[in-house]
């Protein structure tokens, strides 16, 4: 007997339960804190972990992340030989595209000012630029990154992709690696950040890196918080460097009443809404990725914990 143990909610867990009944009986689907037999569970799909949930799995082989990400997961928790594999599947896909096409527009067309004005009964009318008039960088050129400049592509702007190593994407100017950084921000007049949340990303979204960019560019975080030095992109803000900036994710969330952030007219915030896994669609990534498993095949989205994605 295999079992694979869900942790999440109810709705989800009852939608689940019902498509591996019917799709793959041969794995029984189980939900936490109901483990049953625990040396049958070889599976674990979840968003966070917590010690006593890894205690109680001594038999683990492989922890399915509910999302994209894996840092929300403590993997000091997870024994070395458990394999990580983060969700690829097109709800998240599909949702984060576009969203990042939202957020580059409503940066584009100035709505935070136009927000603000709508709030304080101002009625001041910006130039207006053509979408082939400015450019749009995306960094982290992985599967959200690539979906994201593909949504985009219909609308007109200059297209630029970073990413650690080479990538050619049709349409778009691809830079790789620390060395051609300078090169990608120095063009890059909206900026979208897509990285994975690691060591070598962690508060790369600072200062420093503001200051390459043109004066007055423009920010999308849908990342994760920790790419963000909160405090920076606030001087940055003041100091015009940066013109606005639309933000997903926090270092605390759900971002704190008293944060800045929910209060600057130079800033818009969602709450961590961007890329979103659906029940209706993960299910099947989930299960076809339990039956190459079972085949002794390799996993997508399989991630290298060295590297940290
Ligand atoms: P992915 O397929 O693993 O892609 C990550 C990309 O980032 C890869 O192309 C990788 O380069 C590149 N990269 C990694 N480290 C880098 C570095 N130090 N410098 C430059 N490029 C680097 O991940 P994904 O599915 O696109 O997801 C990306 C992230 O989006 C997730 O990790 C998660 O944090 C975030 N996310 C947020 C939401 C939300 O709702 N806000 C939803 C889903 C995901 P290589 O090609 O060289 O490996
Ligand atoms: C959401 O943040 C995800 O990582 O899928």
């Amino acid at each position: 007997m295999s079992a694979i143990l869900h942790v999440g909610p109810s709705e989800r867990a009852s939608a689940w339960q019902a498509e591996f009944r019917h799709a793959l009986p041969e794995v029984e689907f189980r939900c936490w804190p109901e483990i049953g037999d625990a040396r049958d569970i070889r599976y674990l799909v979840a968003w966070t972990l917590s010690p006593q949930l890894i205690a109680a799995l001594p038999r683990l082989e492989v922890l399915f992340s509910i999302g994209a990400g894996i840092d929300q997961l403590d993997l000091s928790l997870v024994p070395e030989h458990v394999r990580i594999v983060r969700m690829i599947e097109p709800g998240i896909t599909t949702t984060m595209a576009q969203y990042v096409a939202a957020s580059v527009l409503a940066l584009h067309r100035d709505l935070p000012f136009y927000i603000e004005a709508q709030r304080r009964g101002g009625w001041t009318q910006l130039p207006t630029l053509l979408c082939e008039e400015r450019s749009v960088g995306v960094m982290g050129l992985g599967e959200l990154g690539r979906a994201a400049l593909t949504m985009l592509a219909p609308l007109g702007f200059r297209l630029r992709g970073w990413n650690r190593s080479p990538r050619r994407i049709e349409g778009a100017e691809c830079f790789s690696g620390a060395g051609e950084l300078d090169a990608f921000l120095g063009g890059t007049d909206i900026l979208v950040c897509l990285l994975p949340l690691t060591d070598e990303t962690r508060g790369i979204l600072s200062r420093d890196l503001f200051d390459r960019l043109p004066h007055g560019a423009r920010l999308v975080n849908a990342a994760r918080g920790g790419h963000l030095v909160e405090d920076d992109l606030l001087a940055a803000l003041d100091e015009g460097r940066i013109a606005s900036a639309m933000l997903d994710v926090s270092q605390v969330e759900p971002l704190p009443q008293d944060h800045p952030f929910r209060t600057d007219p130079r800033i818009l915030v969602t709450p961590h809404v961007a890329g979103v896994t659906r029940i209706e669609t993960a299910v099947h990534a989930l299960i076809d990725n339990l039956r190459r498993d079972l085949a002794g095949q390799a996993l997508p989205g399989e991630v290298d914990r060295t590297r940290g994605y």
